[in-house]
C-alpha cells in the first residue's frame, strides 16, 4: 500500500466504457488523480488519456488485442461499459456479462499482488438469489465462447438480457473474489440506481419516467454519473484494500429500504403508473 490510500498517482489504470456516462466521468476524475489511464470504448473517448483502444466489446478477440497494444502491469479496471435492454438481447449478454468476465480474467492475468478490478451492474441485477441456479450454471462454463452458446441455448432465462447480466454481474462479483484474492486482486461491484446518462433516453423508450423514477426511491431523485464515478474510484484505492466481493449499492438507501421492508417497491410502482 503507498503512503496514502487514496492515490491514484502513477497507478495504470484500464477503464471500458469511458466514451460516455460513468465510465467518461470516472476517466475524467482518474487522470484529475493523475493516474495512467488507458480507454477502451466502442467510440471514441472524448477524454485525454495515456491511450485509447477502439474496442467492439461483443467481439471477445478484439479485448485480447486492446489488452496486448496497452501492454505491461495494470494496476486497476474499471468495467464502465453496458448494453441496454433496447439492444438484442444475446448483445446485451456479451458486452454486460460474457466479455466483462472475458476482461475480468484477462486483466486479472496482467495485475501484480494489491491489483482490484471494479464491475458496474445495476440495481436491476437485485433479484439475482431468486434465479441463483440458472447463473451458476453460465457460471460454471469454462470461457466466453461457451458462455456464448449458454445464452444462446438458454434464451427464455436470457429474456431482454439487460436483467439477467446485472443479476450475473453481481453475482460474478460474489463468486470470483475467493479466488482473485488468493493473487491478492480484489474485485467489487457497483449496483446504480436510475441515472442521468446518455443511456437513460434507452431506459425512457421502454418505461415511462415515473416508472423508473420507483427505483430512484426514497432519495426522490436520479443520480448523476460522478455520483457513481466517485464510489468506483473509491473501491479500487488502495483504502477499500480490505473490501472484496461487495455489491456496492450506490442508489440512495433504495436497496436497504426494499430489503428491511421500509419500502414496497410493488407499491411504489403501482403508484408510479397511477399518476
Ligand atoms: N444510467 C442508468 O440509469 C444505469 C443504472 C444502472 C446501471 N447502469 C449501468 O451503468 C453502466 C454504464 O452506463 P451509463 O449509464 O454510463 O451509460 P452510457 O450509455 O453513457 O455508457 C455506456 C458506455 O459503454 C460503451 N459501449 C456500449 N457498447 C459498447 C461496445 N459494444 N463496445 C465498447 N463499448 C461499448 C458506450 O460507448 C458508452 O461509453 C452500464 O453497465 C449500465 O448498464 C446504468
Amino acid at each position: 500500500m503507498s503512503s496514502d490510500p487514496w492515490s491514484y498517482d502513477g497507478k495504470k489504470v484500464v477503464i471500458t466504457g469511458c466514451f460516455s456516462g460513468m465510465g467518461e466521468a470516472a476517466a475524467r476524475e482518474l487522470v484529475r488523480l493523475g493516474a495512467e489511464v488507458h480507454g477502451v470504448d466502442i467510440k471514441e473517448s472524448p477524454v485525454e488519456m495515456a491511450s485509447f483502444q477502439k474496442v467492439d466489446l461483443r467481439e471477445t478477440a478484439q479485448i485480447d488485442v486492446a489488452l496486448g497494444e496497452i501492454g505491461g502491469d495494470i494496476d486497476a479496471s474499471f468495467y464502465c461499459a453496458g448494453l441496454p435492454g433496447t439492444f438484442p438481447p444475446l448483445e446485451v449478454m456479451q458486452v454486460n456479462f460474457v466479455n466483462m468476465r472475458h476482461w475480468t480474467y484477462e486483466v486479472a492475468q496482467r495485475m501484480p499482488q494489491g491489483g482490484a478490478l471494479a464491475v458496474i451492474a445495476s440495481t436491476a441485477g437485485h433479484g439475482w438469489a431468486e434465479r441463483r441456479d440458472a447463473i451458476e450454471d453460465l457460471m460454471t462454463t469454462p470461457d466466453a465462447a461457451s458462455g456464448f452458446a449458454w445464452c444462446e441455448e438458454n434464451l427464455d432465462t436470457v429474456a431482454d438480457g439487460y436483467l439477467f447480466s446485472k443479476m450475473c454481474t453481481q453475482y460474478f462479483t460474489m463468486r470470483t473474489a475467493a479466488e482473485l484474492i488468493q493473487k491478492g486482486i480484489r474485485i467489487n461491484c457497483v449496483n446504480p440506481a436510475p441515472t442521468e446518462s446518455p443511456m437513460m433516453k434507452d431506459f425512457e423508450a421502454t418505461a415511462p419516467p415515473a416508472l423508473i423514477n420507483a427505483w430512484a426511491q426514497p432519495i426522490g431523485r436520479r443520480a448523476q454519473p460522478i455520483e457513481m464515478a466517485l464510489p468506483l474510484i473509491f473501491l479500487n484505492s488502495d483504502a477499500a484494500g480490505f473490501i472484496s466481493g461487495h455489491n456496492l449499492h450506490v442508489d440512495g438507501g433504495w436497496a436497504g429500504s426494499i430489503d428491511s421492508g421500509s419500502l414496497n417497491q410493488n407499491e411504489l410502482i403501482q403508484k408510479a403508473l397511477e399518476g
